[in-house]
C-alpha cells in the first residue's frame, strides 16, 4: 500500500488513533523504510519546483576570495527579480503584492535607501525612526475607532515585522498578564480553527492551550461553541475579520461581548482587513465593524505590508489600554551590557522599513486607501458573479474580496493544477478542499477579471471532461488533506524547509 492508498484508506481514523498508530509505525523498520521511501517520492515532486535558478546562476557556497564586481551582483540580483516579477505584475497572484505599481515601488524603496542605516533599538541616535513609528501606530489607531470608543480608550501599539509577530506579541501580552494579574499557570486561548496559523505558533512558543472551536456552514466562527469553550484558564478569545482560508468575518461583536462578560481579553486579527475594512465602512459597503468601537476588543493586528501597500516587513499590534501593552514590553536591568529595552520580538529593527511603511501611507492618505478599496471591492463582485455561473464549483461562504472556490462534484486540486498550468499562482487549502484567490490591486487592472474568469471556466470543463488525471500537485495536495498520520506530514514540511536552505 502506498501513502496515497493509506490516505484514501485510513482517512477517517480519529486523530487521536492515527497518532498512536504512526508512533508504532516508526518503530517498524520495514514500516519506516516504506514511508521513508514514500516520504522521497514527495519530496522530488517538491524539489523540482524549487533551485529553478540551478545552472543559471553562480553557486556561491563559501566566500568568494575577493569582492565580486558589484555591478555583476546588481545585474544577477536584477535578472532574478525579472523572472519573479513576471507572474505578479500581470496580476496572476493571489495575494503576495498587494500595490505592485512601479512608480510606488520606487518611490518606497528611495525611502528605505535613506533610511537603511537606522536601527529603531537605538531611538537616541534614530529619532526619526520614532517619529515613523509612533505616526504609523496613531494612523492605524485612528483607522480603528481611537477617539471613538465609549471608554475614551487610549489605543496604543507598536510597529512589528508582520502579522505573526503582532499576533506573537499579543498572545505573549495575554500570557503575561493572566500570570501576572490572575495567577494562571496553564492558559488557554479560544479560537476558530479558521484563524490564522500564527496563533497555533504563538501556542507552542510561549506555553498556551489551543481551544479551536468549529464553524459554522458559512465558515465564521460558531459564537455558541466558543461561549462554551471557556474557562477559568481562558485569557483571550479571537476573531478574524477576515480569516485566511475564506475571506470571511467572525461575528466580532458577539465574541468580544462574550469575552467582556467573562472578564477574558480579545483579539480581533485584521491583517488582512486592517486597510480594507475602514475604507469599505466609508463607501458604504455592507462590512461590519470589527474595531475598538466593539468594548469587548482589547487587542488587534493590522498589517501594514499587505492593504496598506508598504514594503514587505511591518505591522501593527494595537492594544485598548498602555497597561495590557507594558506585557508585551521587554526590558532588563541587571545585564553587564547596560540598561536594556525593546517593545517586539526583535531586537535591532530595520528603522527604513518603517520610514518606507510612513511613506506609503502618506503617499496613498485617506484618498488613495478609498479609491483602491473600492476598485478591489468593484473587482469582488465581478468575479463573485462570474464564478455562480459556471456550473459544479462553489463560493465558500459569503466572502468580499479573498473568494475561496470548492466543488461538489469535482476534485477541486485537479481546477487549480490547471490554473496553475495556466500561469496562476492560487491558494490550495484543505478541510475542506478548495482554493482561495485573495484580490488585490493588481486584479483590478484591466480584462484581468475577465482573464481569470475565462481561464477558470476552462479549467473546470478540462477536469471534467479528464477526472481521472493524476498529474501535477493534486494528488499530493489530497494526500496531504486525508493522511492521518499529521506527523509523517510535519517531517515533509520540515524536510520542503530543508531544502530551501540547500545551496
Ligand atoms: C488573517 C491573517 N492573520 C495573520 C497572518 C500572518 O501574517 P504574516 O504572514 O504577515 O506574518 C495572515 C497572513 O496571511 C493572515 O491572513
Amino acid at each position: 500500500m502506498n501513502i496515497e492508498e493509506i490516505s484514501e484508506r485510513l482517512g477517517w481514523l480519529p486523530s487521536p488513533v492515527a497518532a498512536f498508530i504512526e508512533k508504532r509505525i516508526k518503530k517498524v523498520p520495514a514500516l519506516k523504510k516504506l514511508v521513508d521511501a514514500e516520504n522521497e517520492k514527495t519530496m522530488q515532486v517538491l524539489e523540482n519546483s524549487l533551485k529553478p535558478y540551478d545552472g543559471k546562476f553562480d553557486k556561491h557556497i563559501t566566500l568568494p576570495s575577493e569582492g565580486i564586481n558589484r555591478e555583476k551582483i546588481l545585474n544577477d540580483i536584477q535578472q532574478m527579480h525579472d523572472l519573479e516579477s513576471v507572474r505578479w505584475k500581470e496580476g496572476y497572484v493571489s495575494g503576495g503584492i498587494y500595490h505592485g505599481d512601479k512608480e510606488h515601488i520606487e518611490f518606497l524603496n528611495k525611502a528605505y535607501a535613506l533610511q537603511s542605516q537606522s536601527n529603531p533599538l537605538h531611538s537616541d541616535l534614530f529619532p526619526s525612526a520614532s517619529k515613523f513609528e509612533a505616526e504609523i501606530i496613531s494612523m492605524v489607531a485612528h483607522m480603528h475607532g481611537k477617539g471613538q470608543t465609549t471608554d475614551n480608550a487610549p489605543v496604543v501599539g507598536s510597529v512589528t515585522s508582520g502579522g505573526t509577530e503582532s499576533i506573537l506579541c499579543a498572545m505573549k501580552a495575554y500570557r503575561d498578564r493572566a500570570r501576572e494579574e490572575k495567577g494562571i499557570r496553564e492558559p488557554e486561548m479560544v479560537l476558530p480553527d479558521t484563524a490564522h496559523t500564527a496563533f497555533n505558533k504563538a501556542a507552542q512558543y510561549f506555553g498556551i492551550k489551543q481551544v479551536r472551536i468549529p464553524v459554522t456552514n458559512n465558515y465564521t466562527a460558531n459564537v455558541n461553541a466558543a461561549k462554551s469553550a471557556i474557562n477559568n484558564n481562558t485569557i483571550v478569545m479571537i476573531g478574524s475579520a477576515p480569516a485566511f482560508p475564506h475571506g470571511t468575518f467572525d461575528d466580532i461583536k458577539a465574541l468580544s461581548d462574550i469575552a467582556l462578560k467573562n472578564g477574558i481579553g480579545f483579539h480581533t486579527d485584521c491583517c488582512l482587513g486592517g486597510f480594507i475594512v475602514p475604507f469599505a465602512e466609508k463607501l458604504g459597503y455592507n462590512i461590519p465593524i470589527v474595531d475598538f468601537r466593539n468594548p469587548g476588543v482589547t487587542s488587534m493586528s493590522v498589517d501594514t505590508h499587505k492593504y496598506g501597500y508598504a514594503a514587505k516587513g511591518t505591522s501593527v499590534v494595537l492594544y485598548r489600554t498602555e497597561e495590557l501593552r507594558h506585557y508585551q514590553f521587554f526590558t532588563a536591568t541587571d545585564w553587564p551590557g547596560g540598561l536594556y529595552f525593546s517593545p517586539t520580538l526583535a531586537g535591532s529593527r530595520p528603522g527604513a522599513l518603517s520610514a518606507a511603511c510612513w511613506a506609503a501611507m502618506l503617499s496613498m492618505g485617506e484618498g488613495g486607501y478609498l479609491r483602491a478599496t473600492d476598485a478591489i471591492m468593484k473587482t469582488a463582485e465581478k468575479i463573485k458573479a462570474g464564478i455562480k455561473q459556471i456550473p459544479d464549483i462553489k463560493i465558500m461562504g459569503e466572502p468580499h474580496w479573498i473568494i475561496a472556490i470548492g466543488s461538489d462534484t469535482l476534485n477541486i486540486y485537479q481546477v487549480l493544477d490547471r490554473m496553475t498550468k495556466k500561469h496562476w499562482n492560487l491558494n490550495g487549502l484543505h478541510k475542506p478542499a478548495c482554493f482561495h484567490i485573495a484580490l488585490t490591486l493588481r486584479h483590478t487592472q484591466p480584462e484581468v477579471a475577465e482573464h481569470f474568469l475565462n481561464d477558470l471556466k476552462e479549467a473546470v470543463e478540462y477536469v471534467k471532461a479528464n477526472p481521472d488525471t493524476k498529474e501535477g500537485m493534486a494528488p499530493v495536495y489530497g494526500m496531504a488533506a486525508s493522511l492521518p498520520f499529521r506527523g509523517m506530514v510535519s517531517d515533509i514540511l520540515k524536510r520542503y524547509l530543508d531544502v530551501i536552505y540547500k545551496v
